[in-house]
């Protein structure tokens, strides 16, 4: 497509641009109703530690993004992944996912409520597993790091997927 020989995938940020980019991501994510809501102060926070993946065309116009966060040791979490919705199915998303995937060395985990998102997720590696099947360190730093409702939805009420790339 055309339009992605001008799309870069930034994870290097100048305070200007942080300021700028923080405010569209804060924005996509309030529209977007399938990516949990991100506090501003943790977009601006998150793009300053090089593992928040921005897709900026030509003049800086962001078109989607990723974050890639350590959960414990070598396990790191994959989320709020997302393409503006007219740039969407023409790679860019691809695009974003292989640059927060491009250390081999490390697992990664992915949880969506979606299951057509497992099925891409499974073409980039990625299979389901059980919450129960995390190490004991991993499963204890993956229930703290999210609030425990969100916890009792995935085990009990609003079926979410856990998905594992190692
Ligand atoms: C999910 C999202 C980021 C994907 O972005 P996109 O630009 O449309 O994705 P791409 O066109 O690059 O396609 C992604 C890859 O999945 C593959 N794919 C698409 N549909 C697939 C399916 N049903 N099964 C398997 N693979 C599939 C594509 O072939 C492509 O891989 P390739 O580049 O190696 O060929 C985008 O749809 C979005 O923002 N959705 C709303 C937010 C959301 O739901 N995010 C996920 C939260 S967990």
């Amino acid at each position: 497509m055309p339009f992605l020989f001008k799309l870069k995938i930034k994870n290097k940020f100048t305070s200007s641009e942080i300021d700028y980019i923080s405010g569209k991501i804060f924005t996509a994510i309030q529209k977007e109703k399938r990516l949990t809501n991100r506090p501003l102060e943790y977009i601006k926070k998150s793009l300053k530690s090089g593992f928040f993946f921005v897709a900026v065309e030509k003049g800086n116009h962001v078109t989607g993004f990723i974050i890639k966060e350590k959960l414990f040791s070598d396990y790191y979490e994959i989320k709020s992944w997302y393409i503006s919705p007219g740039k969407r199915n023409s790679g860019s998303g691809s695009k974003l996912m292989n640059s927060a995937l491009s250390d081999k060395s490390i697992k990664y985990l992915c949880v969506t409520f979606q299951p057509k998102v497992t099925d891409i997720l499974k073409h980039y590696g990625f299979k389901q597993i059980s919450l129960n099947q995390l190490p004991m360190n991993l499963l204890i730093k993956y229930v703290i790091t999210r609030n425990l409702i969100s916890v009792i939805r995935h085990v009990f009420v609003k079926k979410s997927y856990l998905m594992i790339k190692q």
